[in-house]
């Protein structure tokens, strides 16, 4: 059965090549690609005669896309992220409109996430996994969740959703964005820019970033913004690698300026088996699981883009190229 998603006339059958360095995205998507069948979907390497390919839809693309589909429309992110997009972007003029994976679930997985995150160090479940399998029955003091900060760097669509699952737990949210937020989410207060970093960070008491990769944010979990946060924080990383120095985190939590860390995301993916984050007793790793999109979804969103392209709309998920995220 063919998933909904916009239909095309014979005579207009979308072209869309799918292009990744990394992975072979026609095999991971293949499920999903055949409930589309009225799409022609091929590999970057298969496209032929590049003129006929109208979109691409991108995962770590070639640095060279852009000389190799000279006609594209549309450049479609696979990802939430847009960061793995700057090699084959940067420096270009002229663009077609490149947008990104926008998702109401990926937010309620990424809450889920960062609420397990913020639970599990808070409520000190590590410590009962570890009695329970020393079949040890000892409880130790609740902590009031009203008691804890939770400061989301990044309040966009992955951090708004978090902001309300966290005030739904009763934890102090508040968050901290670019540009200020005209409307943030009942109880959580809201900074923006470089000059109230400061102010945002010394209330936290686990920060979550949720950050896109860009030249402003590249680092930013670092030393000095360690040391601006309540003393014994718990860091959250579940944005990209590169926003971590993890000799700076290292050093934090061994010297006390942070309590745990717990990271989702890594520079180099998978991470190293020899890599020292996976020994460190205080550091908790997931394999870049925060949050998922169904490939059926990803697949009508850049069907939709395409359409909203064709007929003179702005897509779903447009990139502010400028900003870069
Ligand atoms: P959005 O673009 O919706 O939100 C980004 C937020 O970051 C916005 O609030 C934005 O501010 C803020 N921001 C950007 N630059 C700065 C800056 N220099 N200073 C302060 N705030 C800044 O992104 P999403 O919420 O959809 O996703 C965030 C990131 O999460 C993705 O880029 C990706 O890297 C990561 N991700 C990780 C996943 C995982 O499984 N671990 C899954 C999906 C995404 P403003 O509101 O003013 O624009
Ligand atoms: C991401 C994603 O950007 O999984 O990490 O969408």
């Amino acid at each position: 059965m063919e998933a909904m998603s916009p239909t095309f006339s014979k005579a207009a059958r979308p072209r869309i090549a799918l292009a990744s360095t990394r992975l072979d995205m026609h095999d991971l998507l293949g499920a999903a690609l055949a409930q589309f069948g009225h799409v022609d979907w091929c590999r970057v390497e298969d496209a032929g005669d590049p003129a006929s390919v109208q979109a691409a839809l991108c995962w770590h693309p070639p640095a060279d896309l852009l000389q190799r589909l000279p006609s594209l429309t549309l450049i479609q992110s696979l990802a939430a992220g847009v960061d793995h997009l700057h090699p084959a972007l940067a420096g270009r003029s002229g663009l077609p409109p490149v947008c990104r994976v926008v998702d109401r679930h990926m937010g309620d997985t990424m809450a889920g996430y960062v609420c397990w995150a913020v639970l599990s160090h808070h409520r000190g479940m590590h410590e009962y996994l570890a009695q329970a399998r020393r079949r040890e029955w000892l409880g130790h003091p609740v902590p009031e969740p009203a008691g804890h900060t939770v400061g989301l760097a990044g309040l966009g669509e992955l951090g708004m959703a978090c902001a309300r699952a966290l005030r739904t737990l009763g934890y102090g949210v508040r968050g901290w964005s670019r540009t200020p937020k005209a409307q943030a989410p009942d109880g959580v207060r809201a900074y923006h820019g470089d000059a109230q970093l400061g102010e945002f960070l010394s209330g936290c008491d686990t920060l979550v970033c949720l950050l896109p990769l860009t030249p402003s944010t590249r680092g930013i979990l670092n030393a000095d913004l360690f040391a601006r946060l309540k003393p014994g924080a718990h860091l959250i990383n579940a944005a990209r690698g590169e926003h971590l120095v993890t000799a700076d985190l290292l050093r934090a939590l061994d010297g006390g300026t942070l309590a745990a860390a717990t990271l989702d995301a890594f520079e180099q993916e998978p991470l190293a088996e020899d890599d020292p984050l996976w020994r460190h007793p205080r550091i908790t790793i997931t394999p870049h699981i925060g949050a998922r999109t169904p490939f059926t979804v990803i697949l009508r969103q850049t069907l939709e883009n395409l359409a909203c392209v064709r007929a003179g709309r702005a897509p779903g998920g447009l990139v502010d190229l400028a900003a870069g995220y």
